[in-house]
């Protein structure tokens, strides 16, 4: 097992459309699985896909925020993420929601991003059972920027509003900014 290097926006490893996996079981997926985890965990992330670590493959790692089938606990350290190789999204509505997010692949940034409110994704987990889930909110949100990936697309290529793309030293004061608004006072 190995903490591996993630590409960065800019590399081209990032744009191409990653490939199917021919056998979610063979041992060289298993071991990437386990890289990409222990990768994920390094950088604090939420979520991480396969080409971002420079392996063209359709293979993406995320914990689920709510309602992921493998949170046996309450203790963090313990959530396994869920892994899907092959996924697929179909939206379950037309409600889009903006929110923000980073990237592991844009360090020092976030944006505010468009996305499907309600979707399904089904795939694979590595011992070859098939995972079809409903997901809405942050849970809906995770899994579409970690399948954006696989096909060469990173988040502020969503985007609408450039201007609401900011330093992450600097989001304390947008969030500041749009509290009032969302405040009842
Ligand atoms: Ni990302």
């Amino acid at each position: 097992m190995a903490i591996l290097k993630i590409a960065r926006m800019g590399h081209p490893a990032l744009r191409r459309r990653a490939e199917e996996v021919a056998d979610p079981e063979a041992p060289e997926i298993r071991r990437l699985v386990h890289d990409m985890i222990e990768t994920m965990a390094d950088a604090q992330g939420l979520g991480l896909a396969a080409p971002q670590i420079h392996i063209p493959k359709r293979v993406v790692v995320f914990h689920a925020p709510d309602g992921d089938a493998d949170r046996k606990t309450g203790d963090p350290e313990e959530w396994k993420p869920t892994v899907l190789i092959n996924p697929t999204i179909e939206p379950l509505s037309d409600e889009m929601a903006y929110g923000w997010e980073g990237c592991l692949s844009v360090p020092g940034l976030r944006g505010e991003v468009p996305r499907h409110v309600s979707i399904r994704y089904r795939g694979l987990a590595p011992d070859g059972r098939t995972i079809d889930r409903a997901a809405s909110g942050l849970h809906a949100r995770v899994a579409q920027h970690e399948c954006d990936h696989l096909d060469g697309i990173l988040y502020p290529m969503r985007m609408t509003d450039l201007s609401r793309l900011v330093f992450e030293s600097e989001f304390h004061r947008v969030v500041e900014e749009a509290e009032p608004e969302t405040a009842d006072v």
